[in-house]
């Protein structure tokens, strides 16, 4: 049996929870695949026997180019799948509504759970040496004990799969109120998110420390940053990944002024290499292997 971990990671909280789950299940006899969105195109999606779909919330919800992806997916036809998140602090019904997708899709829901990560929505906004700073560089990533709950929860069904149960067995019900807007709380916070957001992405630019390298281009997985005469420009397409923010080398890409000087995060071990969906062949160094 083949389990595929397909997620997408801004800024790689969501990559390190994805490899650390999959380092708990190494001993099940089921094999494990672990790949990014980034990757390959969604409807090539298709070599699994169950999934496993990671991202990290945005406003209670995947972010929008992962439900994109996700609707662009091969049918299930009566396959498995979890799904997990990274959050902040608050995942709402983010689990419940990606369950509640892919079951429209044709797969069946198997449950999942959320993992609290630093947020990288602020960040950014934190001074270098902040308290907060601190807390998200010495947290111990080695034992993340929401992961390792979820991990024991997937590994029942996953094992009971390989003992040959059928998979309506482990069918997950879904709460009614899974309506597309969600609970109350749910919409008070995408709205505010939203609030912000849009505020948020039209206030991009890169600071005079810019020597126009070209990463934040390469990296944006929503294509939306663009080298004119050696300096980026920012469309209308971002949605907030925060990604370029914390990737920049120079630190130069501000969103207004309030992340000048600013703390930077480069993952839970401060090597995170985002994976593009077709990166070309000089960029080869910023892919990771499995
Ligand atoms: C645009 C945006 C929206 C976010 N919304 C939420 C949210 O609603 N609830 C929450 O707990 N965390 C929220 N976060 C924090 C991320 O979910 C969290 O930091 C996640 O682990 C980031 O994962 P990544 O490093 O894989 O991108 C948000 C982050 C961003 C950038
Ligand atoms: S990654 Fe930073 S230094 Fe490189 S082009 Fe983008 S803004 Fe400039
Ligand atoms: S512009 Fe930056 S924050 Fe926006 S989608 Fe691209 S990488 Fe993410």
């Amino acid at each position: 049996m083949k389990l595929l971990i397909l997620y997408f990671s801004g800024t790689g909280n969501t990559d390190y929870v994805a490899h650390y789950l999959a380092r708990q299940w190494a001993n099940l006899p089921v094999e494990i695949e672990l790949r990014s969105v980034e990757q390959q195109p969604a409807e090539a999606v298709t070599d699994f026997d169950v999934l496993a779909a990671g991202f990290p919330v945005y406003a209670c919800d995947s972010p929008p180019f992962v439900q994109d992806y996700l609707d662009r997916m091969a049918p299930g036809e009566g396959r498995g799948a979890f799904v997990f998140c990274t959050k902040g602090a608050w995942a709402g019904s983010a689990v419940w509504r990606n369950l509640h997708r892919l079951a429209e899709r044709g797969y069946v829901p198997l449950g999942g759970g959320s993992v609290t990560m630093p947020g990288t929505d602020g960040l950014a906004l934190i001074p270098k040496n902040s308290r907060m700073a601190r807390m998200a560089l010495e947290k111990d990533y080695d034992h993340l004990e929401d992961a390792d709950r979820l991990a024991e929860q997937m590994a029942n069904v996953l094992s009971g799969l390989v003992a040959g149960q059928p998979v309506q067995a482990f069918r997950q019900r879904l709460p009614r109120r899974l309506n597309p807007n969600g609970g109350l709380f749910d919409r008070v916070w995408a709205f505010l998110y939203e609030s912000v957001g849009n505020y948020a992405r039209t206030r991009f630019w890169a600071d005079e420390r810019c020597t126009g390298c070209g990463l934040c281009a390469r990296l944006c997985p929503a294509n939306n940053i663009e080298l004119r005469e050696g300096h980026p420009h920012f469309a209308d397409d971002c949605f907030l990944c925060m990604r370029c923010i914390h990737a920049c080398p120079q630190e130069a890409i501000q969103i207004g002024k309030i992340t000048v000087n600013k703390f930077r995060w480069h993952g839970p071990r401060g090597d995170f290499k985002p994976l593009r969906l077709r990166p070309r062949p000089e960029e080869s160094s910023l892919h990771v292997n499995n």
